[in-house]
């Protein structure tokens, strides 16, 4: 068999350690500890969560590649020909090979993810699945400016493609402000493909992270294992529990690490005390509505076309339009 192999050339603007030591220190110093959501995905976290996404628990994984799967014709038809397909978070890329196996005319695939292994194995593994398409990996924070590199030909339409709902990591005001940026860097006439978890049934949302084989929490935790190896830090991962409860108020649930005693964690040389059942709030997971998350998308220069769901209204993939 004859296979044709891209040299695929990884575009690198990951952020050094230094704002992972900053983000740590900065959440720890806080009167409510906190560290950034972004953190948990280091090589390590990003196969915990490819973990988490075959639990039977995780429904949103299963239930948005039903959607996928259900509705790709659909959604290849508002992607258009000769696209962009930017995905912000690609990690493993599982859901784009639904994308991808109905693109046939794609101009190039642009994977962006901080979890420089993880992309740069993915990418090798896609293009070579679909040597057709060119594949231009980008190691960077999307949730902080990133510069696009030149495609390879000439590009008709840019569509972020955002699965996982991975939007509700932040909140409301967040999401507008970053949804606001993409929209600037898709336009003119761009396109976002997302999907959106929605608001359902309590004991089914806090079911998803808190399973029973303790994978959420192994995924949780390693983000101390992460302080440990990477900032010098001394937690007892044993004297941490993980907690995701649902926060009717806010609308997400939020997922903690709480200190089972009284102790002193030092992190990067500076030291921390936790009081006994003291949190350190590590994760949002916001659930929405569909008028909800037009009114989000639509504050932020994007118009809602269409709305794809499954049969219990669990989950919903849009494609939103850059509007003028
Ligand atoms: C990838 C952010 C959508 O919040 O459901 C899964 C991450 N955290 N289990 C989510 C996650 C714990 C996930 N997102």
């Amino acid at each position: 068999m004859e296979t044709t192999t891209q040299a695929l050339s990884l575009v690198d603007e990951a952020p050094a350690t230094e704002s992972f030591r900053d983000a740590a220190l900065d959440g720890l110093r806080k009167s409510q500890k906190q560290i950034p959501s972004k953190f948990l995905y280091d090589e390590r976290g990003s196969k915990l969560f490819d973990q988490i996404c075959e639990l039977e628990e995780y429904y949103p994984t299963r239930t948005e590649i039903g959607i996928m799967r259900d509705n790709v014709e659909d959604m290849v038809q508002s992607i258009g020909p000769q696209a962009r397909l930017l995905e912000l978070g690609s990690g493993s890329s599982q859901k784009t090979r639904i994308l991808l196996d109905h693109l046939d005319d794609l101009a190039v695939y642009v994977p962006v993810d901080i979890s420089r292994s993880h992309l740069v194995e993915a990418a090798e593994a896609l293009a070579e699945a679909y040597p057709h398409i060119p594949v231009q990996p980008l190691c960077a924070d999307y949730t902080t400016s990133f510069d696009l590199p030149e495609p390879p030909q000439p590009v008709h339409r840019t569509v972020a493609y955002y699965p996982g709902s991975t939007v509700g990591n932040f909140r409301p005001e967040e999401a507008q402000r970053f949804l606001s940026r993409l929209a600037e860097a898709v336009a003119p006439n761009g396109g976002l493909l997302i999907g959106v978890d929605l608001k359902k049934d309590v004991a089914v949302m806090e079911a998803a992270y808190n399973d029973a084989a303790g994978v959420t929490a192994a995924f949780n935790k390693n983000l101390l294992r992460r302080m440990n190896r990477e900032l010098n830090a001394t937690f007892d991962l044993d004297r941490f529990e993980h907690e995701s409860i649902w926060n009717e108020e806010k609308g997400c649930v939020e997922s903690f690490l709480r200190s089972r005693e009284a102790q002193t964690v030092t992190v990067a040389g500076h030291s921390f005390s936790f009081a006994k059942g003291e949190r350190i709030h590590t994760e949002y997971s916001y659930k929405y509505t569909l008028e909800d998350f037009a009114e989000l998308v639509g504050a932020a220069g994007f118009s809602v076309e269409t709305v794809w769901t499954d049969d219990q209204s669990y989950f919903s993939v849009q494609y939103c339009t850059v509007d003028g």
